[in-house]
């Protein structure tokens, strides 16, 4: 009590600060809720007065999953690996040498959901595609000990052993294909189509590396979805020079 008086009277805010706020709840509210405002109108005021390259706007450099991309992308989800890797490259020199150019907004396009990740048990996976052959992976997923001595991340034997479905990946297709993502058919016939045709380069990949392999493999799936991870964006981003 005599500590509070003290510090009234020798400041005078203490004496307005309870006065005018703590005991006035809807003045309270008002000031707090005009002091939140001000942090949200500081990150949405340059979305709206940007200019139009923003990088955050629609790219027409990312294309959709194809089918076998889409399979492998619900097994990523499924078996969890966001949960170990990121897929956000940030714009600092060390991310940038480590990884490739900085992750620009468009190239989540058609990412639903999002699989940015939060955490980093294992290094960033958004531009991974391309930068080891299809045999790695095989054997990586297998036995991730096998070409990664010391790997604290599990073994996935059975996605050599598990079928993926068509007639699942075609509802997958249409439910991307629905909320906006451009495909150019979502029949099962045309789905399985592209899955065969995809698959059966990844097969020939594993066959001469001495890999026995079948193109509805969900280890082949998900091989396809890793491979293109940030190629796209890498090979755009390359010819941009500079700022990467
Ligand atoms: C418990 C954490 C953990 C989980 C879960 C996990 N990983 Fe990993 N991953 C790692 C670690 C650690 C490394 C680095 C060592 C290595 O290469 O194995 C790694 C490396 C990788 C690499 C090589 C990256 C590079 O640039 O060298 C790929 C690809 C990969 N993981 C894919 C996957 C996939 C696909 C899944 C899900 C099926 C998965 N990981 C689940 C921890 C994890």
């Amino acid at each position: 009590m005599s500590d509070h008086n003290h510090h009234d009277s020798e400041t005078g805010y203490g004496r307005f600060h309870r006065r005018v706020f703590e005991r006035k709840a809807g003045v309270f509210a008002v000031a707090t809720t005009v002091a939140i405002s001000v942090g949200a109108l500081v990150e949405l005021i340059p979305m709206f007065t940007a200019s139009s390259s923003a990088s955050w706007e629609r790219v027409d450099w990312v294309t959709p999953y194809t089918p076998l991309e889409v399979a492998g992308r619900d097994i990523y989800v499924r078996e969890g690996c966001y949960l170990c890797h990121s897929q956000m490259i940030r714009p600092m020199r060390a991310e940038i040498l480590r990884y490739g150019p900085w992750t620009r907004a468009g190239e989540y396009q058609y990412d639903r959901p999002f699989l940015l990740g939060s955490r980093r048990l294992g290094p960033d996976l958004q531009r991974v595609g391309g930068k080891y052959p299809d045999a790695w992976h095989y054997e990586h997923m297998r036995d991730p000990r096998s070409t990664s001595p010391g790997s604290v991340m599990p073994v996935y034997p059975w996605l050599i052993d598990s079928k993926i479905d068509p007639a699942d990946i075609a509802a997958s297709v249409r439910a991307l294909a629905r909320v906006g993502t451009p495909y150019e058919s979502t029949d099962e016939a045309w789905v399985a189509g592209r899955l065969q045709s995809q698959g059966a380069t990844i097969v020939q990949n594993l066959a001469s590396a001495g890999i026995t392999a079948e193109w509805d493999d969900e280890i082949v799936a998900l091989t396809a979805y890793l491979q293109r991870l940030g190629v796209e964006g890498r090979a755009h981003l390359a010819n941009q020079g500079g700022d990467s």
